[in-house]
């Protein structure tokens, strides 16, 4: 009998990534998205990709009763991923009620219906920003490494989500937690249907530089050359979309099977592999052919200098690793570019 996953956020970029992988493990996916920051025709996109439609129900998780009426609706939900947030760091600085309220209140919903509704299980989308800027002997950054105060709103409520998940649990809730910490998802599905659709002017590093290599965008800028970094540019971890994905899948295995030995557990999501804005950019121009126009200009605000993970937890407790190269990853970045070109959307 296949088991049955709820994906918040599901149409999003990540959530509509882990919906292939969970469709491709064999379990049923209902998806919940209130579609504030994606489309719905990314479920018809995931039908193409595996041939299976998953469910789709356009609610917003803060909205209690309707939330509810999503687990009346499908009462074989045993597990649950939680994507669903709002993730845009800058924006989190300009309008943060928005994202105490809607990163909180979505999870806490979800907590409360779970016991209810009999689910066993939660994933919850975490973020190598709890850790803030780890000290240099920390890293590559252990899931013990310190957590620091946040440096937005944004990674508050990861902080305060994973918090609030520890004391529900604690409090005797007979449920299991996952928390995966991830560090910088980028790339797209290989097939060019599904990928990663900012809106407007993307904030992050890999939908800026495809949009400036197909000539959207005049120029990337790179945020500081003058970090204490071998090229002097900001080292982040940089996992393939697809890998995270199936750590996704690792996990939910985990708790369906019931293998989880700790009530909540945690595990950071990346390659192990700390990579400089400037490395990534020659890269990219390497496997793309494709020179890329940029220029060095001035710090961002809040930028940690360096991070990237240690993931031996994930590889030996979870059985997973990330398998694709950097190469890869941008070459998916890059056709998912064209394609969005080929089909006239941007
Ligand atoms: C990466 C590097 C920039 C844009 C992300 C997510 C955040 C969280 C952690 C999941 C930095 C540089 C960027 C540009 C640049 N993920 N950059 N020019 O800041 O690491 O945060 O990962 O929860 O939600 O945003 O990612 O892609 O914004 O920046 O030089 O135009 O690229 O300075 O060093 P970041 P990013």
């Amino acid at each position: 009998m296949k088991k049955t996953i709820l994906v918040t956020g599901g149409t999003g970029f990540i959530g509509s990534h882990t919906t292939v992988e969970l469709q491709n493990a064999g379990y049923n996916v209902v998806i919940i998205d209130n579609l504030s920051n994606s489309k719905a025709d990314v479920v018809d996109g995931i039908e193409k990709i595996t041939g299976i439609r998953p469910a789709f129900e356009q609610v917003d998780c803060c909205d209690l009763e309707a939330l509810e009426g999503v687990f009346n609706k499908y009462p074989e939900i045993t597990g649950i991923i939680h994507f669903a947030a709002s993730k845009a760091v800058g924006e989190s600085v300009q309008k943060p009620l928005k994202y105490y309220e809607n990163n909180l209140l979505s999870l806490i919903n979800l907590l409360k219906l779970m016991p209810k509704h009999d689910v066993k299980g939660i994933i919850f989308s975490s973020s190598c920003t709890v850790y803030g800027q780890p000290d240099p002997e920390n890293l590559p950054v252990t899931e013990q490494a310190p957590i620091k105060k946040a440096e937005s709103p944004y990674g508050n409520t990861k902080q305060i989500n994973e918090e609030i998940i520890q004391d529900f649990v604690h409090s005797g809730a007979n449920i299991s937690a996952i928390i995966l910490r991830y560090f910088n998802p980028i790339g797209s599905h290989p097939s060019g249907i599904i990928g990663e659709m900012p809106n407007g002017v993307p904030a992050n590093l890999i939908p800026y530089l495809t949009q400036t290599a197909i000539g959207i965008r005049p120029c990337l800028k790179v945020f500081g050359d003058d970090y204490d970094t071998p090229d002097g540019s900001c080292i982040r971890d940089y996992i393939y979309v697809l890998d995270l994905a199936k750590a996704h899948v690792a996990a939910m295995a985990r708790i369906v099977e019931g293998k989880n030995t700790d009530p909540v557990e945690i595990y950071n999501v990346g390659t192990g592999n700390g990579v400089s804005v400037l490395e990534l950019i020659h890269t990219f121009e390497k496997c793309t052919g494709v020179k890329l126009n940029y220029e060095i200009a001035p710090r961002r605000e809040g930028d940690i200098e360096k991070v990237w993970g240690n993931v031996d937890k994930a590889n030996k407790v979870l059985g997973w690793k990330a398998v694709h190269t950097l190469e890869e990853a941008l070459s998916s970045a890059w056709n998912w570019q064209q394609k969005l070109r080929e089909r006239g959307v941007m």
